[in-house]
């Protein structure tokens, strides 16, 4: 069906360009030589071309839409949290999959904590039973609920995202605003 309608476009276009050719063609020849040019090489061939150009169109517009970014919801972009599903103190984190966070609430305040060890990169996991809580299964890197290091090579605590709220109470976790540090400090965290 597609190169049936790609061929029709292509001869649609084609006469118009044909036209157009003629048409201009009259300021600079004779009425003759205007319909010598309208003649059918001159249509097959822009008929031909005017195909060409549908295709080239229809890649140039499938390469636009696969390659054109769509971060909305996505790592990358900021996501809400609803009210509703922000833990209490100390109760086992919100996770978000696609935005790679867990949004802790400890007594200092809210922290979103990155799920990619600092190590060599793993996905961290968070262990509900486990002491502590965070352990990366890769090389054994452990952390505790607001992603201090307490063991394994990792060279320093879990990263963490910038943190707003709205008027309702969500939380909004800029997952493209990620920061590194050293050691934990409350002011990591944001009150809530
Ligand atoms: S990647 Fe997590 S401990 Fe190595």
């Amino acid at each position: 069906m597609a190169p049936l309608l790609r061929t029709l476009a292509g001869i649609i276009l084609g006469g118009m360009g044909a036209r157009l050719l003629a048409l201009l063609g009259r300021f600079h020849s004779s009425p003759h030589d205007a319909r010598k040019k309208t003649s059918r090489r001159l249509f097959t061939r822009n008929a031909a071309l005017g195909a060409a150009g549908v295709v080239l169109a229809e890649l140039g517009a499938g390469f636009v839409v696969f390659f054109w970014p769509n971060r909305t919801g996505a790592f990358g972009s900021e996501i809400t949290v609803p009210a509703d599903q922000v833990p209490a103190v100390g109760d086992p984190p919100f996770r978000n999959a696609a935005g790679k966070f867990f949004l802790i609430h400890s007594e200092d305040g809210l922290m979103a904590l990155y799920t990619k060890c600092p190590h060599l990169g793993c996905s961290v996991p968070y262990l509900a039973n486990a002491d502590p809580p965070f352990q990366c299964p890769c090389h054994g890197s452990h952390y505790n609920y607001v992603g201090e290091r307490v063991a394994g090579p990792a060279p320093r605590p879990m990263d963490y995202m910038a943190l707003s709220t709205d008027a309702e109470g969500n939380v909004i976790v800029d997952t493209g605003a990620i920061s590194q540090r050293g050691a934990y400090a409350p002011d990591q965290t944001m009150t809530y």
